[in-house]
């Protein structure tokens, strides 16, 4: 029997399509603009993963293409990097050192209390997509550890009740944001 299509599906598939096509366009001008500089694959995946948030699957035939390597060697160069993404990240980017001289003062202590505070474990994304945690590997706050980045903002020092403070100042200004976007819906 074959599929009903509603005209509402055709319209949802189209604009798929089209923004589709678009990223796809906006890849192919990130990797034509620096194709030809010597050792163009890190700034490449850098610049996707600035503009996008993660580096997109679909740029990895773009990238083997232009630069003459295999999908393979593509990917495993964003797999190897901690830095970079496969999938989009959640509203915060909840990063926690995991240098040496952070592990010295607690690190791995305040990344259990991360993960326990999020519910989601290093490298994932919390069920809400409001956090996305990721290890990282000196903030150059060495002598201020242990260091976490949230978002783009450092801080040091930062122990399990720091953090959850952090986390749930965030988790609130989400919810007012929330509360504000629905009382301005059911005003109009
Ligand atoms: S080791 Fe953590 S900031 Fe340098």
């Amino acid at each position: 029997m074959p599929e009903t299509v509603t005209p509402t599906s055709n319209l949802a598939a189209a604009s798929s399509t089209v923004s589709a096509a678009r990223r796809l366009d906006a890849i192919a001008q990130i990797v034509a603009a620096s194709r030809d500089m010597p050792g163009a694959l890190l700034p490449i995946l850098h610049e996707l993963q600035d503009v996008h948030g993660y580096v997109p699957a679909e740029s990895v035939p773009v990238i083997a293409q232009a630069l003459n390597l295999s999908r393979a060697e593509v990917h495993g160069v964003i797999t190897f990097y901690h830095h970079f993404r496969e999938h989009p990240a959640g509203r915060h980017v909840v990063q926690v050192c995991r240098a040496e001289a952070c592990q010295s003062v607690g690190a791995d202590a305040l990344v259990k209390h991360a993960e326990r505070t999020l519910g989601c474990s290093m490298h994932d994304t919390t069920a809400d997509g409001a956090f996305t945690l990721e290890p990282v590997f000196c903030l150059g706050q060495c002598a201020i550890g242990p260091a976490v980045m949230i978002d783009d903002r450092l801080h040091g020092r930062v122990d399990a009740a720091r953090f959850t403070r952090l986390i749930e100042g965030l988790r609130d200004a989400m919810r007012a944001e929330q509360n504000n976007k629905n009382a301005v819906e059911a005003s109009v």
